[in-house]
């Protein structure tokens, strides 16, 4: 019997080189073929459809991790979808013209079955194989269903092929793995941290950490050497498409070694997890200044997949008699083909524009130059504002952003860095492709500012984290002009999104101690908080650097999800809720007792 591809593994097959089976069966069902014909077989599985064929016979579609594959049924069977079943039947060719070509087994069948119902089931709140959407909340109430779903098995094996060839690569590269405590102390990363009560020890708390960046910086000072972990991580932040309350770095850490080096050892994990999951090895790591990103691309994790590039057009404005472009920056962008967007579009992009912080935005389309005496192949613009600009005025931008007739500019004049955002941000909402679309294009972000702008009171926030090593040609104007710093971090991005952040650390006291009080912090609190880790460093730690990359993002992508939820085997809501345990819950008041805390307010 043919028909659709049926069941939520169609296409699937056993993944390769997977052992046979043991135990209860002899086969998996996604494995069967043509050269199986005339074998007995045993499978195990789920019903995934049952369909009746007259009285007496009827089609069973049983499905395990591999995939599934039809089951011949004589006489009446109570069997429901989502039974858990054994099957013993020989393997036999599909009576010709009913082959399904969706199916890896769509060649074969079991026929003459017995079949053994293991586990009845309730019927399940959603179908498993629904090609549509199912709501979230109830793949998430069910998850342990949900994650029977082909979308799933093939998301979380990725990610187990992912992770497995992480290791490889940095078990290749001389790295040790370390486990570090998840019961722990503060980690500033710049989130809120999740606290954790001490029984024994009333009133204190340990934090989960937000990284093991301290411990694993302890473990140079501990002569690792080379250390690495693919490391739980914990941040109590607003949740968003690539952020969880926890989540998975591939977490390193090296002594003895400069930036190119951490760069090699991380590109060398990253290719290794996209060539096991896509078969193409990525060779292109191409490197960045953080200043030319912000000026290319407006943002500081730019999606190379596309050009779109921005441009100065300020020379070609020189002296100009419009007033909304006498600004100190004027910039802009081409967007290929975007003459023919709707007007009421382009005044979306205008109230986008404003929305971000721009003064406003202008459009121009240009078309062919009209009129007699142009040269052949002149562009002209149709704009709102192309009236207040001299001839020269347009020609001059068109010429600057190479655009060509059918296409659309925008511009925007402000501040440098504004009216580089501004454009950034709208060259997203307007080129991007979807996440699932390839190619994979890395690229490293280096020479980060050390710090990113200041506080309410006048103190410079740490742009990473602060045990990150200023740049050695910026120490000069640590105290000057400390917004002028670069420091010697670089972060690795992908199709857009930050993949990972590293840095060349401070390893010795006094560089740390005067870091910290830039920060404001006092020498107290840094005392307190951090004692222990300038403490490490008066005892000889070495030079060391490293990097986090995001386990999640980078399997996300890899699996073309636009949510790192979708990689997750159990995640949590938007707004931290646990829909399948019902976490988080309030405790029984013995233990709150032993705990020593007393709930106040709702
Ligand atoms: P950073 O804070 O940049 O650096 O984190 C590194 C990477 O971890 C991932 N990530 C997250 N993924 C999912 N949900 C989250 N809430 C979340 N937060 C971070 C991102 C990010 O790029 N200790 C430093 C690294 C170092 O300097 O070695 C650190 O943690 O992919
Ligand atoms: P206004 O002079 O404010 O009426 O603006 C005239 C046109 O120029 C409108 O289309 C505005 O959106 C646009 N505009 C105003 N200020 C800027 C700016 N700083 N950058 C780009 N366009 C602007």
């Amino acid at each position: 019997m043919s028909g659709p591809p049926a069941g939520p593994h169609a296409s699937s097959g056993p993944p390769a080189g997977a052992p046979e089976p043991a135990g209860m069966r002899t086969r998996y069902c996604g494995a069967l073929r043509a050269e199986d014909v005339g074998a007995t077989v045993t499978v195990c599985g789920w019903v995934a459809r049952r369909r009746e064929h007259g009285e007496h016979l009827a089609f069973l579609d049983v499905r395990d991790h591999t995939g599934l594959v039809q089951c011949v049924v004589d006489g009446a069977h109570a069997l429901r979808s989502e039974y858990v079943v054994r099957v013993t039947g020989t393997v036999r060719l599909r009576p010709e013209g009913t082959a399904n070509e969706g199916l890896a087994t769509g060649e074969v069948e079991l026929g003459e079955c017995a079949v053994e119902t293991l586990n009845p089931a309730e019927p399940p709140p959603f179908v498993l194989d629904a090609r549509g959407d199912v709501d979230e909340s109830v793949r998430l109430r069910y998850r342990y269903l949900d994650l029977r779903t082909e979308r799933m098995q093939r998301n979380l094996r990725l990610r187990a092929t992912v992770n497995s060839a992480i290791r490889r690569a940095m078990e290749r590269q001389g790295f040790c793995e370390v486990e570090t405590p998840l019961l722990w102390t503060p980690t500033p990363e710049g989130a809120r941290e999740f606290a954790v009560p001490s029984r024994l020890q009333r009133g204190a708390f340990y934090v989960l950490p937000q990284s093991p960046q301290i411990a694993k910086q302890l473990t140079m000072v501990g002569g690792l050497d080379r250390y690495y972990q693919i490391a739980r991580c914990l941040r109590d932040e607003d949740l968003r498409a690539d952020r969880q309350f926890e989540f998975t770095q591939l977490d390193l850490e090296a002594s003895f070694v400069g930036e190119r080096e951490v760069r090699g050892f991380v590109s060398e994990a990253v290719a290794e997890a996209t060539e096991a999951a896509t078969g193409v090895r990525p060779t292109d790591f191409p490197v960045i200044t953080w200043a030319d990103a912000i000026e290319r691309y407006g943002s500081d994790k730019p999606d190379l997949r596309f050009a779109m590039e921005i441009v100065d057009v300020a020379p070609a404005l020189v002296g100009t008699g419009f007033n909304a472009f006498r600004a100190p920056a004027v910039r802009a962008i081409v967007v290929p083909g975007g003459g023919d967007l709707a007007r009421a579009r382009l005044d979306g992009l205008v109230e986008r524009a404003k929305g971000l912080g721009a003064k406003g935005l202008v459009w121009m389309r240009v078309v062919p130059a009209s009129g007699d005496g142009g040269e052949p192949g002149a562009l002209g613009i149709e704009s709102p504002v192309g009236k207040f600009l001299a001839p020269e005025e347009r020609a001059g931008i068109v010429r600057a952003v190479g655009a060509a007739a059918g296409d659309l500019v925008l511009v925007v004049a402000d501040e440098r860095r504004r009216a580089c955002e501004v454009l950034g941000q709208l060259r997203l909402d307007v080129g991007r492709p979807p996440v699932a679309e390839g190619p994979y294009r890395f690229v490293w972000v280096v020479d980060f500012p050390l710090f990113d702008g200041v506080d309410e009171e006048g103190r410079p926030v740490a742009a990473h984290h602060p045990f990150t090593m200023p740049h050695p040609d910026d120490l000069e104007r640590f105290e000057s002009e400390p917004l002028s710093v670069r420091a010697q971090s670089y972060d690795l991005v992908l199709n857009g999104w930050e993949l990972g952040s590293g840095s060349i650390r401070i390893h010795r006291a006094d560089v740390q101690e005067k870091v910290f009080a830039a920060l404001g912090i006092s020498a107290e609190e840094a005392d307190a908080r951090f004692g222990f880790l300038t403490g490490a460093f008066r005892y000889g730690a070495p030079p060391h650097g490293g990097f986090a990359f995001g386990v999640d993002r980078l399997t996300a992508i890899l699996a073309g999800e636009e949510n790192i939820r979708e990689v997750i085997a159990f995640p949590k809501t938007q707004s931290g809720a646990d829909l399948m345990t019902g976490a988080p819950k309030a405790l029984a008041p013995r233990q709150l007792a032993e705990l020593g805390i007393r709930i106040v307010g709702p």
